[in-house]
């Protein structure tokens, strides 16, 4: 595509802001956007069970995004008003200094196979690490098509981990598993060594399931949001400090790190892939080396005065298999994003979780979040109170000049402006 830098895009209405992200694109007709042509029945009624409906949630675009000198447009499912606007508002600002940089390891997922019962759990370690290439080809001869694409089991690891029963005996399987998010692949591998590694280990097998903390499986992004465009150097050094107490404060953390979980979580959403994966990841990587919970994130200041944030964290997600094939809508969010393989999206996703992360911090450090925040609230608010296209704006433009922006006072607002207008 040309330029995600796409200026009054917010202004235009739903047909036509559709228009120019197919065009921009090279996406066909994005229809399937509507309500009634995307997720069917019948293709709901396959993907869980005891289905009764389909869920709609609002999917807008984020806009302003370079990520390693591509400009892409982002996809977002969200039901929270201001995220996908501040997301497109601090992408503007990272994008004068080139955007976000991006890298990220090798597609690295691990399986756990949980061994109780084990008379000599130092010797079994070393018993299984002595069988390793034997348990690999086992673990491998599961699936030949991963391997034949480049990736299977890179490494069998053994851990004796010491719990209030007993010293159970964990292998973990470490398994490339390309672009897939992987949970099926590493699972069926787990289940098919296990009987053999308790056996080599002289125990029983019981739990056989992939581990969520993916810290095998990073992405990590890097953007330098420059210093006038921020609003000058206090509010650099003000970010610093938010950011700072985010690090040192669980409390403060988790809100900021739910900050990086609103960009996150909605492509994710939108690209059909595991919210829960890739949060359970998220938040177990957030305890810092001391046991402690920590932000995800860093903002420094550069030589320049300059601000520099970083994220790095586990992003399991994929491109093949799971809902991202099966769901129309989120094959078409990945066909605009323009990604071919699960590690681009998983690092333009870490991008959008750094922008969110920035957006909102800036607004704690600066004039508050509740101004912006709620003069989108309010369009829900007078929505609710009943307000037409029509009457939208004067109703919002009042509840927000009121500072009230309630139910009752939007449907006093309306009650003024129809006698107003019955006049
Ligand atoms: C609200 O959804 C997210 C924030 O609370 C994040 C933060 O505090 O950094 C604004």
């Amino acid at each position: 595509m040309s330029t995600s830098r796409l200026a009054g895009f917010k202004d235009l209405s739903v047909a036509q802001r559709r228009e120019l992200v197919a065009a921009h694109a090279g996406a066909d007709a994005l229809s399937v956007f509507d309500p009634h042509s995307g997720l069917g029945l019948e293709q709901a009624d396959h993907m869980i069970e005891n289905v009764v409906g389909v869920l709609g949630v609002p999917l807008g675009v984020a806009t302003n995004f370079t990520v390693n000198g591509r400009d892409v447009l982002v996809p977002m499912a969200t039901e929270e008003p201001s995220v996908v606007a501040a997301a497109s508002n601090a992408a503007r600002i990272a994008r004068v200094r080139g955007g976000f940089t991006t890298s990220s390891t090798d597609p690295i997922m691990q399986a756990q196979v949980q061994i109780v019962d084990v008379a000599d759990p130092e010797a079994a370690r070393l018993r299984l690490l002595e069988a390793r290439q034997e348990l690999i080809a086992l673990a491998d001869q599961q699936d030949p098509r991963l391997v034949e694409f480049g990736g299977g089991v890179r490494d069998l690891v053994v851990r004796l981990v010491d719990s209030r029963v007993q010293r159970y005996v964990v292998a973990h399987l470490v398994v490339d598993v390309r672009d897939a998010m992987g949970a099926n692949a590493v699972n069926t591998m787990a289940e098919a060594i296990a009987e053999r590694a308790a056996q080599i280990a002289g125990g029983r097998p019981l739990l056989r399931i992939l581990t969520n903390k993916a810290d095998l499986r990073l992405a990590r992004a890097r953007a330098v949001f420059d210093a006038e465009s921020v609003g000058g150097a206090e509010v650099v050094a003000d970010i610093v400090h938010a950011a700072a107490l985010a690090e040192a404060d669980p409390y403060r953390a988790a809100t900021h790190n739910k900050g990086i979980m609103n960009g996150i979580t909605a492509v994710v959403l939108a690209t059909g892939n595991d919210t829960r994966a890739v949060e359970a990841g998220a938040h177990s990587h957030a305890i810092g080396p001391d046991g402690r919970y920590t932000a995800l994130s860093r903002f420094e200041q550069d030589v320049d005065g300059n601000l520099v944030g970083t994220l790095e964290l586990p992003m399991a997600v994929g491109l093949v298999g799971g809902a991202t094939k099966v769901h129309p809508v989120a094959q078409r969010a990945v066909q605009v994003l323009g990604v071919s393989t699960a590690a681009e999206l998983a690092e333009i996703i870490t991008a959008v979780g750094l922008a969110q992360n920035f957006a909102a911090v800036r607004a704690l450090a600066t004039e508050g979040i509740q101004r912006g925040h709620m003069s989108l609230h309010a369009r829900n608010v007078a929505v609710a109170a009943g307000a037409t296209d029509a009457e939208l704006a004067a109703v919002v433009a009042r509840l927000v000049g009121d500072k009230a922006v309630r139910a009752d006072h939007a449907e006093k607002v309306l009650g003024e402006l129809r006698a107003e207008a019955g006049r």
